[in-house]
């Protein structure tokens, strides 16, 4: 999509500014998405791609995964790794800090998370998120949320932006169907507040995909 397409900023100067211009950015809570769909999964090594502020990360921890968790913001991460010490959690997570067109994690993983892994700059999305299918061990689960389109309170800001849909994302992958099987395909509306605190709503979309063993 076009918003995740290289700009004139460096994607660590943007985020780094982003996350410094306030104390919190993002909520603390974990995304509803991960939540509902690792409900049944065996906790074990997971991944989570452009973790910001840490939530996914520490929740998993708390339930049981070993996490390795990745942003290009050195000010996201730092803040995370308070966040997981004030958790108790900062020994099952691994901070790693790479711009993700640039450098992976190394290693497989039984979960590999992407949440709303999207930039205005310099962000490949697609090749990223063939390497996260790429890192996923025999009998995991690949889990990509993406947004579907831009808030109820400000519709179209750019109309030159294509939100890719969940089948759109599948289909970029280019995996063999054969050593994969389609879990989950959907869009889901999600609650959310605008910026002077009203009720609005945003839809996002799901993939979930399991290599198989
Ligand atoms: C929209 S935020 C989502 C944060 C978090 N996953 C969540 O759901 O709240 C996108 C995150 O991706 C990170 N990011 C953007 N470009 C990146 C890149 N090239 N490499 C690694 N992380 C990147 C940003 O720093 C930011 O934390």
């Amino acid at each position: 999509m076009s918003h995740d397409t290289p700009g004139p900023e460096h994607p660590a100067e943007f985020w780094d500014a982003r996350y410094g211009a306030s104390e919190r950015v993002w909520s603390g809570r974990p995304n509803a998405a991960l939540v509902r769909e690792t409900a049944g999964l065996t906790p074990g090594r997971a991944l989570d791609l452009g973790c910001g502020e840490g939530a996914d990360a520490i929740w998993l921890a708390g339930e049981g995964w070993r996490v390795v968790a990745v942003d290009v913001s050195r000010v996201a991460l730092e803040r995370a790794g308070t966040h997981a010490e004030q958790a108790g959690v900062a020994g099952l997570i691994r901070w790693e800090r790479h711009d993700l067109a640039e450098s992976f994690p190394t290693g497989s993983f039984d979960l590999v998370s992407a949440h709303f892994l999207h930039s205005p700059v310099g962000m490949p999305r697609e090749q990223i998120l063939r390497d996260a299918a790429a890192a996923v061990a025999p009998g995991g689960v690949l889990l990509v949320v993406g947004h579907a389109g831009w808030p109820s309170w400000n519709p179209q800001p750019q109309p030159d932006v294509h939100f890719p849909t969940s089948s759109e994302v599948y289909a970029s992958l280019g995996l063999p169907a054969s050593a994969w099987e389609l879990l989950v395909s959907a869009e889901h509306e999600q609650e959310v507040t605008d910026p002077e605190g009203h009720a609005a709503t945003r839809t996002n979309n799901t993939l979930k995909i399991r290599r198989l063993p």
